[in-house]
């Protein structure tokens, strides 16, 4: 069983598919043992709480100074000793030190396809306000791993969305949503529970039996 930690900042409606996944037996082999938001406003903790999923809250307001937080966080982490970490609208850098002790270990969603509109600046609503203002025509989400760089782990799975003439911000934060996000990390985390994914040379391989081989 694959023991999972979900990191969430705001609405958590990432968190909710993969909730729905899991009942729906769409992810196997899997379990959340905990959810931890810096938010304690956040949408996300209730979901949790919904769930009878211990919900944390760990905001680096209330620690003197970012290494005080990154250090608690991390320690917290690893008490925790998760097989996999998934950022799923987690607005707050991980620190370098766990980066390192969950290498290939923690997945992130990014509302676009990386390379583009990603890095420090973009997330959430704000990464559709600079696609509709660069005006592509074509944007998506990614799931990739992380690294000590900022959205630059290898690619896991991408999934493309076309842009409407009349878009705005929000409609276009939830047509990729709903055409890539809610659909591309579930299937990502199912795969990674039933190993189907490896990392070979900072690439990731996908087996034979990958739900996310075609993402169409
Ligand atoms: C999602 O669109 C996610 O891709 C994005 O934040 C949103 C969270 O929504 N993440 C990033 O921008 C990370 N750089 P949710 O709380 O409803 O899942």
């Amino acid at each position: 069983m694959l023991r999972v930690v979900v990191c969430v900042s705001g609405g958590g409606t990432n968190l909710q598919a993969i909730l729905d996944a899991i009942d729906k037996k769409e992810i196997t082999n899997t379990e959340i043992i905990a959810v931890i938001s810096n938010n304690a406003g956040a949408k996300a903790l209730t979901r949790a709480e919904n769930h009878g999923i211990c919900a944390i809250c760990m905001s680096p307001k209330s620690f003197s100074d970012r290494a005080a937080f990154n250090r608690a966080f991390t320690e917290k982490m690893c008490e925790l000793n998760p097989d996999l970490i998934v950022l799923a609208g987690f607005l707050v850098r991980i620190p370098e030190d766990m980066v390192k002790k969950f290498s290939n270990r923690i997945v992130n969603i990014h509302p676009s396809l990386i390379p583009s509109f990603c890095g420090v600046g973009y997330y959430g609503l704000k990464v559709h306000e600079k696609v509709l203002e660069r005006g592509v025509k074509v944007t998506g989400a990614t799931v990739h791993f992380v690294n000590e760089g900022m959205d630059e782990g290898p690619i896991i799975a991408q999934k493309a969305v076309y842009i409407e003439d009349d878009d705005t911000p929000e409609v276009l934060q939830k047509r990729v949503m709903e055409q890539a996000e809610w659909i591309l990390l579930p299937k990502a985390i199912d795969d990674i529970a039933n190993g189907r994914i490896e990392v070979v040379n900072d690439k990731v391989r996908k087996t034979e039996k990958s739900e996310i081989k075609v993402q169409r």
